[in-house]
């Protein structure tokens, strides 16, 4: 049996503007291979300084222009380079990316519309899409984004992309505006649908305990134009957040990173 690797960066250089005179090279000589784990995705949190190229990274697998395609090296999904946006792919970012027009419900089921799924089959999976995020059927289905919660409608964004069954998740801090408890909420609940859908995952965040709690792997870029640097395996996260980033050993590794990007900061 093959092993292919779900996703792999082969020196991936992306210079914006190539050839001008304004030509800004964000990302330089990235390699790194996520291989695929049958039954199980791995999650991978991307750390770095602000601007030294997360996103470019994550939309460069999303097949997103003009990000894509990468100006030298290659970047392959399941062993193919990326053509460009894809159903394999689905992506959560951070401003809540709803249609202000469409009902939660319209809005989970969404992406099966296009597809082609009928009426009765698409409102069905996206009812219980909408009670596996933690949102009321009953009462929250029928709202429109403007009437609900931030942590609510990352919730709805979360079933939007999840609905469609992606191999890899692509999740720019997608918890970067909530607040600390809301925060620790959508964590578990993530971990917990991450298990069930068995997709490989890569999570951008500012926060080394969310990267360390959440992280199977967590991969830490240099400033600008971004290197990767280190990537450091970390414990599942195999018990709730809370309980997890008490323990000594969660943080000890949280200090060990917060180390290497402070020295990362100064120089
Ligand atoms: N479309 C673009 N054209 C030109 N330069 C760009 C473009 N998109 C991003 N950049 C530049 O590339 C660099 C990396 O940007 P990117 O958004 O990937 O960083 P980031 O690590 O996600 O930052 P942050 O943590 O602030 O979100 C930045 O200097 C940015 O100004
Ligand atoms: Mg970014």
């Amino acid at each position: 049996m093959t092993h292919k690797n779900v996703v792999e960066f082969k020196n991936v250089t992306k210079t914006y503007n190539s050839g001008r005179p304004d030509a800004f090279t964000a990302v330089r000589d990235v390699t790194f291979a996520i291989p695929d784990m049958p039954g199980a995705g791995e999650f991978v949190a991307v750390l770095g300084p602000s601007g030294c190229g997360k996103s470019t990274i994550l939309r460069m697998i999303a097949g997103l222009e003009p990000q894509h395609p990468a100006t030298s090296g290659e970047v392959l999904v399941c062993g193919k380079p990326v053509p460009g946006p894809g159903p394999d792919r689905g992506m959560v970012f951070q401003d809540y990316t709803s249609f202000d027009n469409r009902t939660v419900l319209d809005n989970v089921a969404f992406g099966l519309e296009c597809r082609g799924v009928s009426k009765p089959d698409r409102y069905e999976q996206a009812r219980q899409w909408i009670q596996k995020v933690g949102l009321n059927v009953d009462t929250d289905a029928n709202k429109f984004p403007h009437e609900l919660s931030g942590g609510m409608r990352q919730r709805v964004a979360i079933a939007r992309t999840l609905i469609l069954r992606p191999r890899i998740i692509l999740m720019d801090e997608p918890f970067g505006a909530l607040d600390p408890h809301t925060r620790m909420q959508m964590q578990d609940l993530l971990v917990a649908l991450w298990r069930e859908v068995q997709a490989t995952v890569f999570f951008v965040t500012h926060s080394i305990e969310e990267s360390v709690y959440l992280g199977d792997r967590v991969f830490i870029l240099s400033g600008s134009p971004g290197t990767l640097l280190h990537q450091i395996e970390v414990e599942p996260p195999n018990r709730p957040a809370l309980e997890m980033q008490r323990e000594s050993g969660f943080q000890q590794t949280v200090f060990q990173i917060r180390d290497i990007l402070e020295e990362l900061e100064t120089t």
